[in-house]
């Protein structure tokens, strides 16, 4: 017995089997119904569709001699010469092979026949937009003036390659890409019927891989049935379509969350021995990082196309990262992107990327700037400053540090040496929370740690040096000291980096011309302002309006 393909076998052979296009389906019926057909049809839509099953499911309705009006009973002589090919009245020209002024000529000849056993010649021409100018120009006299008798249906994935004239004289159907759980539907169907037994998380997978044509998704599960035979399991699918393990995006996504660049760096050397295609796992990963984000954005949706296990898995992971972090990442994901197309190594690409993305590390949100801001704000103007939120790290109390009280040398500080441990416990706790920061830092030489300040001199290395003079790094170092010794600590840094002060390293050109205030002899608060803003005081100018820099 020779097998006939899942997609042949399974080709609707009424309106009512076409998945997904019910928007044409239903107006064909309502039109054989009330007798308003059209003498051209343009159906056109991506590969894989039904624009040719529909088209034949057409020819059948208005041809059979038994059905019910739009309901061709598939049984009568038509409808069987229809659906086996062999109708004379029921033609199929393939415009790709079939291009020239010739073949059209001939067409048109033939045009004034009769038809020989049915109601109508319907003339079925598949991806018309191939046809030449020429034999364009001759369909068009045709369509001008088109014998009762006779029906055209042209169908395309490329509808703008179709002269507008020959489009003008048309009736026009779209045809979609089917939703994913319509593909996951139809295919769980074929598969029972099939005896095929294979897992919703594997038919999920062939529908995703189909990008909404249902002829690839059966052509798919018939390739998976003939490496597998009738029992399917899901690695299998996975590893015969190339399809990048959900588990493994899992985990990376998971790792960059984390900032764990060892863990990311062994997935993708795990990936890359997998001999997955580099490119097509970075999209893959964009698309996994798009799934957590949408899963937060919208929750009651089913925007997101995962299998139900992985849904919760998507949620829980989604609220650890946090909506903002998503956001970024996948922005970040979104503008290297390109560079992939031009690169000779993805791997390398992909391996930069994801360990950049890594050192990001924690990122203060929106609404915590915004509350700094205020907070800075209303130190300018002289009030107390009110913290509405006590997950937000404090500046240092205003009032103590105007009148000049210090705590340095204090009876409470930490001697050094329980100073030092202190900080290498800080720096393991540190390491859990942002890798790259902690390295850094282990370059960092630590000079002095009181009850509520840091003082720490550079390394020298060139990347550790300047690692700090970032001033989001400043501000992400003082968070995790809040959070590890529970209250703010004054950082001050020391050493031999060219700019000791970030201040001094991005001077405004447009303040140059100014007078400006020596820089170290503020009070702390203002230091802390300076930072934030990585800003200047100039003499006679407060407070200073923002600008760019
Ligand atoms: N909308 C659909 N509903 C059900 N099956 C479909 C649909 N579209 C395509 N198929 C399946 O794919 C096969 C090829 O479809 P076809 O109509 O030739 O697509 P197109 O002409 O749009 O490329 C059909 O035989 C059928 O098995
Ligand atoms: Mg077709
Ligand atoms: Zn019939």
């Amino acid at each position: 017995m020779t097998y006939e393909v899942l997609a042949r076998k399974w080709r609707p052979q009424g309106f009512e089997d076409v998945i997904g296009q019910e928007h044409v389906t239903q107006t064909l019926v309502n039109a054989i119904k009330t007798g308003r057909l059209a003498h051209a049809y343009l159906f056109s839509g991506p590969r894989g569709v039904g624009k040719t099953s529909v088209a034949r499911i057409l020819a059948k309705a208005i041809n059979c001699e038994k059905g019910e009006p739009g309901k061709p009973c598939n049984q009568c002589q038509v409808c069987e010469e229809i659906t086996s090919g062999s109708s004379v009245d029921v033609q199929e020209i393939d415009g790709a092979s079939n291009r020239g002024i010739d073949e059209i000529r001939e067409l048109r000849g033939n045009i004034n026949y009769m038809p020989s056993s049915s109601r109508y010649r319907v003339y079925i021409i598949d991806e018309v937009h191939m046809l030449t100018l020429p034999a364009f120009n001759a369909l068009l006299k045709t369509l001008e003036e088109p014998p009762p008798h006779v029906k055209f249906i042209f169908a395309t994935t490329e509808p703008h390659k179709v002269p507008v004239t020959i489009l003008s004289r048309c009736q026009r159907f779209d045809f979609k890409r089917i939703p994913l759980y319509k593909i996951v539907e139809h295919l769980q169907n074929i598969s029972r019927q099939e005896g095929i037994e294979i897992s919703k998380t594997s038919l999920s997978l062939i529908a995703k891989e189909a990008d909404g044509g249902m002829r690839d998704a059966e052509s798919l599960l018939d390739q998976v049935v003939s490496f597998s035979g009738t029992t399917v399991e899901d690695k299998q699918v996975t590893d015969i379509l190339g399809i990048i393990d959900r588990e493994i995006l899992f985990q990376l996504s998971g790792s960059i969350v984390e900032g764990d660049m060892k863990k990311c760096l062994e997935i993708l050397d795990q990936v890359y021995k997998y001999g997955y295609d580099m490119k097509a796992f970075y999209r893959s990963l964009m698309q996994q990082i798009r799934d957590l984000l949408i899963s937060l954005i919208a929750r009651e949706n089913d925007l997101v196309e995962i299998s139900e296990n992985d849904r919760g898995r998507v949620r829980e992971q989604a609220e650890k990262a946090g909506r903002e972090r998503l956001q970024i990442i996948l922005n970040f994901l979104m503008k290297r992107e390109e560079n992939l197309r031009f690169t000779t190594d993805p791997r390398l690409l992909l391996e930069a990327v994801i360990l950049q993305l890594c050192q990001m590390g924690d990122f203060l949100s929106f609404g915590e700037i915004i509350d700094r801001v205020e907070g800075l704000e209303k130190m300018l103007s002289g009030r107390p400053v009110t913290r509405p939120s006590p997950d937000i790290p404090r500046l240092s109390d205003p009032e103590a540090h105007w009148q000049g009280k210090e705590t340095h040398g204090s009876p409470e500080d930490l001697q050094p040496s329980s100073g030092k441990s202190e900080w290498k416990r800080f720096l393991s706790f540190l390491s859990s929370k942002n890798r790259a920061m902690a390295k850094v830092l282990e370059e960092w030489e630590l000079k002095s740690l009181s009850k509520d300040s840091l003082a720490l001199k550079r390394g020298n290395r060139s990347f550790s040096t300047a690692y700090f003079d970032d001033a989001e790094k400043l501000d992400q170092l003082r968070v995790y000291c809040r959070e590890f010794f529970g209250q703010d600590i004054r950082i001050s840094l020391q050493g031999s980096a060219k700019s000791v002060s970030r201040n001094k390293a991005v001077d405004p050109p447009k303040a140059k011309k100014k007078s400006v205030a020596p820089q170290q002899d503020f009070p702390p608060p203002v230091k802390d302002i300076l930072d934030v803003f990585q800003g200047k005081v100039i003499t006679g100018e407060s407070p200073r309006k923002p600008t760019s820099d």
